[in-house]
């Protein structure tokens, strides 16, 4: 096992848009939360792993404060292999010089950084709370403890905005100067009260969807980063290792309230409940507060396929040709939406702005 996850379920307050599991508030059961993850770490990461990544994800892993991130960071470093990845997505408003400092010591280095949009107007359609200036003020707070592997996260699709303002939050988030910087195409569940609220922007800027992700593109290229993944962008050495490997398709374990992992054919996930979480944890349950399912190989090699297919790199054709139309590769090839490059499919330029389609034709039915 190289790979963990851990998942952190409290925020600050919750963001409209958001359909990630995680609470707003309850930070009293946080020590507790702490306990069990460090259970959860003991009983299924043995001493020895040597892990090559480590995320520590959420919610706001950084609502949680120094002293609780470092004594699960203690129980964590003694697992991990030399040169180890452990990154700390945080929330700007979360971060203090102190908290920075501290997350330094106890030895994560790597942040993810939300961001999402430095527009006052965009971020309050977002129903995102927090003064603009905390995310300078957060990378400023990062820089001073040491941290040179600093990620933002931006979304495009936000209602109300126009290229014009997609322009300027690229601007200011490579003002900023980040090592890596994800941009999404903000995603609506169905039937969400987001979604009744924003119906005519959404639709609005679902029609500017590629026009914006090419601004998103040719912008951050511009600007000397690598297009690795559809919505990751990194400069040269700087690629989120944890995430590659989620398309390289290896094993992960994630830990923690509703988090998912991934072992060979197995696929299972704890408890998207804090409450149950807490009271399996209490006695050692694990498996009670999992759901296991087992994937068939058609099912894994397909998977394989379309998130190869996200990174530009592609993916060995030889470990998913199991998966591929033959007729409709040659097709897709002859119009020049994908690649052979010395055995490794990927998409061309063209192709990875309608991914989707392509992966859709290429899989066998
Ligand atoms: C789970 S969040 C955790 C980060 C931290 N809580 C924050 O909001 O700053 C990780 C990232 O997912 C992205 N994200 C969350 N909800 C999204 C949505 N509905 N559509 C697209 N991206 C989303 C945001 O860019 C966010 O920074
Ligand atoms: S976007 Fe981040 S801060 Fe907002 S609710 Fe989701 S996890 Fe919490």
């Amino acid at each position: 096992m190289k790979h963990l996850y851990i998942h952190f379920p409290f925020c600050e307050s919750r963001c409209d848009y958001c359909d990630f599991f995680s609470r707003a508030g309850g930070l009293e059961q946080a020590p507790a939360y702490v306990e069990a993850v460090l259970a959860e770490i003991e009983a299924e990461v043995p001493d020895s792993t040597g892990l090559e990544t480590v995320y520590l994800g959420g919610g706001t892993p950084t609502l949680l404060g120094g002293e609780l991130l470092s004594e699960v960071m203690a129980v964590v470093l003694g697992r991990c292999g030399p040169g180890a990845e452990i990154t700390v997505e945080a929330n700007p408003s979360t971060v203090s010089r102190e908290l920075a400092e501290s997350l330094a010591e106890a030895g994560v280095n790597r942040v993810s950084l939300g961001a999402q949009s430095f527009n006052p107007a965009l971020r309050r359609n977002l129903g995102r709370r927090g003064p603009v200036e905390s995310i300078g003020d957060a990378i400023a707070a990062f820089r001073a403890a040491g941290f040179e592997n600093i990620g933002l996260d931006l979304m495009f699709g936000i209602p109300g905005q126009d290229r014009a303002a997609l322009v300027k939050d690229l601007e200011n988030a490579l003002a900023l100067g980040p090592a890596h910087v994800s941009c999404y195409e903000l995603t609506v569940k169905e039937g969400s009260s987001f979604q009744q609220r924003w119906r005519r922007e959404l639709d609005v800027a679902a029609r500017a969807g590629r026009e914006f992700y090419e601004v998103v593109i040719d912008t951050l290229e511009g600007a000397g980063f690598r297009w690795y993944e559809t919505s990751n962008f990194a400069r040269p050495g700087f690629e989120c290792r944890h995430n590659l490997a989620y398309w390289r398709g290896e094993d992960f374990i994630g830990l923690g309230a509703g988090a998912w992992s991934s072992v060979g054919a197995r696929r299972w996930h704890n408890v998207e409940d804090l409450g149950l979480y807490l009271k399996h944890a209490s006695c050692g349950d694990w498996r009670a507060l999992r759901e296991y399912e087992e994937l068939p190989r058609e099912v894994r090699i397909a998977e394989s396929l379309m998130l190869g297919l996200r990174c530009d790199v592609g993916v060995a054709r030889c470990n998913v040709a199991g998966a591929i139309d033959v007729e409709q590769e040659k097709l897709l090839l002859r119009n020049g939406f994908l690649l052979n490059e010395g055995g490794r499919i990927c998409l061309t330029r063209q192709g990875r702005f309608v991914a989707n389609e392509v992966c859709a034709r290429l899989l066998r039915d």
